[in-house]
């Protein structure tokens, strides 16, 4: 806390209204407002573009600089030195693991990371081509019916019961979807692998078969899961805040940030980014696109490009860019004619002035469409990744809400609509 006040004097008011400031570690101060509202005003901001709306130790992010830290640590030093499930312990945890820790988390995971028969069967009852994400959120919406009469979210211990359910069941979530999309059967977790091994193994597995899965790819979606895995207060994130601040069953607020990740402005970007490029169709037609995207008349937008933050670049993108070099090596796909498409796309992009001056860089979203396109992900089924990393930073944001003394989120608004009239009479 401090002394530092802000001094608001409004017209037709004889007094100002002081607000307090309040510091932060890092990133803006901020003014508190909520006193404005006795005085007969609300804040009003669409978009959110100034508006913070909890105090959090979890993430901080300086689009200016580039910077993305988690607890502290740079998340290009988290994509070398560490893995997804660290991560996620540092996320729910605050600090780093010892090796038993680390061995106990990934344990306690693993042994949560079989699914309930009846959302086995739920994903079932999908049509074959129904969107993944549309099945994702059912699916993760209906882990709330399976573990409700059970949980309460007032006491640590089912709170920490809730981690490991939710990280543990994601990625067979997500390879569960993946088979019934494709008609084959559902490949059991198989709990000597790597998370992202395993994920691999019951994505492209066959049921009874031993785990085939290469090094180099299981590397690449660890590195996605991990750089997907918190993002501060997005969409998705204050929607899982929004809701779980009714004390709504933690995998129902969940369901609704994925629904809130499926959007093309928001995680959906990367399953658009692949449908941009596969449109583009070809490096002579880059330039057509490019002056679409900068034709105010044109809705079109170049996707997996710009940032509601990073106004220098996205720090994920340039760990990503590494990774999709790496996995395309790998695959000896460094001569793919979408990954052509897109190596200029970006530089004639980063060369453009309309570009440079709205400061519109490559996101995470631009590199890691091509990757799961190169690893055999379906485009249509990106966004269920990007939930699956996501799903640690969700829950560390709404544990770490429901963990201190919280008050239901409900937004104010401009009202510009009529006032009180009749009803005509007939
Ligand atoms: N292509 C062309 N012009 C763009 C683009 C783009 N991708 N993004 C922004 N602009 C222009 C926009 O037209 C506007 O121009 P003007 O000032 O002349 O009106 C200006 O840049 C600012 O755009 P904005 O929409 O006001 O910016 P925002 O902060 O509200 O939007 C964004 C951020 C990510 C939604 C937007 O840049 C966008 O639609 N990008 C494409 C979709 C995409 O890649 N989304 C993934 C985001 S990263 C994943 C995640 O973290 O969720």
């Amino acid at each position: 806390m401090t002394d530092r006040k802000a001094r608001l004097s409004v017209d037709g008011l004889d007094a100002s209204i002081d607000l307090p400031i309040y510091p932060c570690s890092a990133g803006p101060d901020v003014i508190d407002v909520t006193s404005l509202t006795k005085k007969g005003f609300f804040t009003y901001d669409p978009g959110f573009m100034s508006t913070a709306a909890c105090e959090s130790k979890i993430t901080y992010i300086d689009g200016a600089k580039g910077v993305l830290l988690h607890r502290g640590y740079p998340i290009e030093q988290l994509a070398e030195h560490s893995d997804y499930l660290e991560t996620c312990y540092l996320l729910l945890n605050g600090e780093l693991p010892s090796n038993e820790q680390r061995e106990e988390f990934s344990q306690a995971v693993k042994s949560h990371s079989q699914v309930d028969e009846s959302v086995a069967a739920l994903i079932k009852t999908f049509k074959q081509d129904a969107h993944p994400m549309a099945i994702m959120c059912s699916a993760v919406g209906a882990l709330a019916a399976v573990y409700h009469e059970t949980l309460d979210i007032t006491k640590e211990e089912d709170r920490l019961t809730t981690a490991y359910r939710l990280i543990g069941q994601m990625p067979t979530l997500a390879a569960m979807v993946h088979k019934h999309r494709q008609g084959e059967e559902f490949v059991a977790s198989d709990s000597s692998l790597g998370y992202a091994e395993n994920y691999l193994h019951m994505t492209f597995g066959k049921a009874g078969e031993a785990a085939k899965v290469s090094p180099v790819l299981a590397k690449a979606m660890e590195r996605i899961f991990l750089l997907h895995a918190d993002h501060e207060q997005n969409a998705s994130t204050s929607t899982v805040r929004l809701s779980g601040s009714s004390g709504t069953n933690p995998f129902a607020a969940i369901a609704a940030g994925i629904a809130t990740l499926w959007g093309p402005a928001h995680g959906g970007a990367n399953e658009a980014v692949l449908t941009m490029l596969q449109e583009i169709g070809s490096v002579d037609n880059i330039d057509t696109y490019v002056a679409k995207a900068k034709d105010k008349s044109d809705p079109f937008r170049l996707m997996g490009f710009g940032h509601r933050v990073y106004k220098n670049f996205d720090p994920r993108a340039k760990v990503m860019k590494q990774t999709c070099d790496e996995v395309l090596s790998e695959l000896g796909l460094a001569d793919d004619p979408l990954l052509a498409i897109a190596t200029r796309l970006e530089k004639i992009a980063l060369e453009d002035e309309y570009f440079i001056q709205k400061k519109l860089y490559p996101n995470v979203d631009f590199y890691s469409g091509i990757i799961m396109k190169a690893i055999g992900i379906p485009p249509e089924a990106f966004t269920v990744i990007f939930a699956t990393g996501r799903a640690a930073g969700w829950y560390a944001h709404w544990n770490e809400m429901v963990s201190a003394p919280y008050k239901i989120g409900r937004p104010r608004q401009r009202y510009t609509g009529y006032t009180t009239r009749e009803y005509p009479s007939k």
